[in-house]
């Protein structure tokens, strides 16, 4: 029998009654009126929505939130460890906080995320950075509230990484960014072990929340207000495996998309190996799913797809995708893009290039291979050099843009619905956004921000599009 992973644990008493304690401890602290946090988030979604838990455990302690470090009370980077780039850039964040916190020494510095969840990397920064107070990782998040007021009533640095992989924590607050898109999490972790990756050592096991919860969450969402959900996992495709009542990712879109209201719902990552025709099939047949998938191929060369332990060939990836071309009439396919993993030839690459053109994506992430510290592929021959990788990246670019601008002028005339999202500027443009994720900039009154409206396109960019409301 497989074994059960997702056993479900609550936000505790415990922790609630620490939220009230810093709380108390605040009130003496604080440097203005009420508590700051400063709360930075790098990185992929599923950091966002812890980042937004974050700020859901400090709300219920009193804190409000500044965008900058300089007045708050409270400071945090939840760190990513995808690729190198993000890193340097956490290191050079802390670095430039000491003259801060030399000026104000009761200010607290945390550091948390997949980062720290790297056992070499938590102890560099913490050796690194006197001055940082509290040091945890992407498995400890639940117990913020006591790690914060252990820092704080004895003012002493705390540094723990809790390696506890395999459970789902249920019933942490979470103070949303906005309200009309909004990130709803149905489960934690990977197992694919894709050979460049670092999540699956620093997010640990796949794990589902259980489906009710969910429901009630997406309820929730709707009923307030949000008009564009994303359901977030690193994997969706496999949802519900580990679950006591198994339950496919199918089978809970569907139960999503079956609650009414007036919204989009999307979802991310979706893995091609495990990606099915069903799934398509309830996309097509659905009445709130976004007519896009974020179908990630990584590289075009079949050679190279088994060097990363991806589980799908070309093919196999072409048949999925033209399966989808066929289900749903316009829909919009995205993708992430690795270009010089360690091995890639010139020759590889161009089979990348090829399925570009052929697919005709509506954007891609687009990424030059970063090694990562423990994954097999830090440890393969890597030959090519960094100037030649960038010099096929922006051939890649380049390919991507021509496709991407024909396929924005390709919808000029047409009329599109869109969510309004926000706006661009002072000058009365507002920012929308269609269903297959493309960005619309229109002219209109901001009384119609968080509404559908139907657009005429009037003009297009490489990337973006302009229209007027009908
Ligand atoms: N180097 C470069 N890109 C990476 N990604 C994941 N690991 C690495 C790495 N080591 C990219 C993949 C993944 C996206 C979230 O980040 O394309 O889909
Ligand atoms: Fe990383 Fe692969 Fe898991 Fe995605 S599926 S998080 S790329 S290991």
């Amino acid at each position: 029998m497989k074994e059960k992973y997702s056993t479900l644990i609550d936000f505790d008493a415990t922790q609630s009654e620490y939220l009230n304690l810093i709380s108390m401890i605040m009130d003496n602290r604080k440097r203005g009126d009420k508590p700051v946090a400063f709360i930075h988030t790098y990185g992929c979604q599923q950091n966002i929505a812890d980042g937004e838990r974050i700020k859901g455990m400090l709300s219920i302690a009193g804190f409000e939130f500044s965008d900058k470090p300089d007045n708050a009370d409270v400071i945090l980077f939840n760190t990513c460890a995808v690729r190198e780039h993000a890193e340097d850039r956490v290191f050079g964040n802390v670095g430039a906080l000491k003259n801060l916190k030399r000026k104000y020494p009761n200010t607290v510095i945390a550091l948390c995320g997949c980062m720290m969840e790297q056992k070499h990397i938590a102890d560099r920064m913490y050796k690194s950075f006197p001055y940082v107070n509290l040091v945890f990782g992407t498995h400890a998040l639940h117990l913020f509230p006591e790690l914060l007021y252990k820092t704080l009533s004895t003012g002493k640095r705390v540094y723990t990484r809790d390696n506890d992989d395999t459970l789902v924590h249920e019933g942490i607050p979470v103070k949303r960014d906005g309200n009309i898109k909004g990130w709803l999490p149905i489960m934690y972790g990977c197992n694919n072990f894709c050979t460049y990756c670092i999540v699956p050592y620093v997010r640990g096991r796949e794990r589902s929340r259980e489906k009710d919860i969910i429901i009630t969450e997406a309820k929730e969402m709707i009923n307030s207000g949000f008009k564009d959900i994303t359901l977030l996992g690193q994997n969706v495709n496999s949802y519900g495996k580990n679950l006591k009542d198994s339950c496919s990712f199918s089978e809970l879109l569907k139960e999503i998309d079956s609650i009414d209201g007036d919204y989009w719902l999307r979802f991310m990552t979706s893995h091609p190996k495990d990606c099915t025709k069903e799934l398509i099939d309830v996309i097509a047949e659905s009445k709130h799913i976004s007519k896009h998938l974020h179908l990630p191929f990584q590289s075009g060369s079949d050679r190279i797809l088994k060097e990363m332990n991806r589980h799908y060939d070309r093919k196999k990836y072409l048949e999925i995708v033209n399966y989808a071309k066929k289900r749903i009439p316009d829909v919009s396919l995205t993708s992430d893009i690795i270009v010089g993993f360690p091995g890639e030839t010139y020759e590889d690459f161009k089979e990348t290039l090829s399925l570009i053109k052929e697919v005709e994506f509506t954007s891609l992430f687009t990424f030059i291979y970063s090694p990562r510290v423990g994954t097999p592929a830090a440890q393969m021959d890597d030959p090519v050099s960094a100037e030649e990788k960038s010099k096929w990246f922006r051939e890649l670019l380049d390919v991507q843009e021509e496709i991407a601008s024909k396929r924005c002028a390709s919808m000029v005339g047409t009329t599109q619905k869109v969510l309004i999202e926000g706006a661009k500027g002072k000058d009365g443009i507002l920012n929308a956004r269609t269903s297959g994720n493309v960005i619309v900039e229109i002219k209109a009154p901001e009384e119609l921000i968080g509404t559908f409206q139907n657009v005429e396109i009037t003009s297009a960019g490489n990337w973006i599009l302009k229209g007027k409301v009908i």
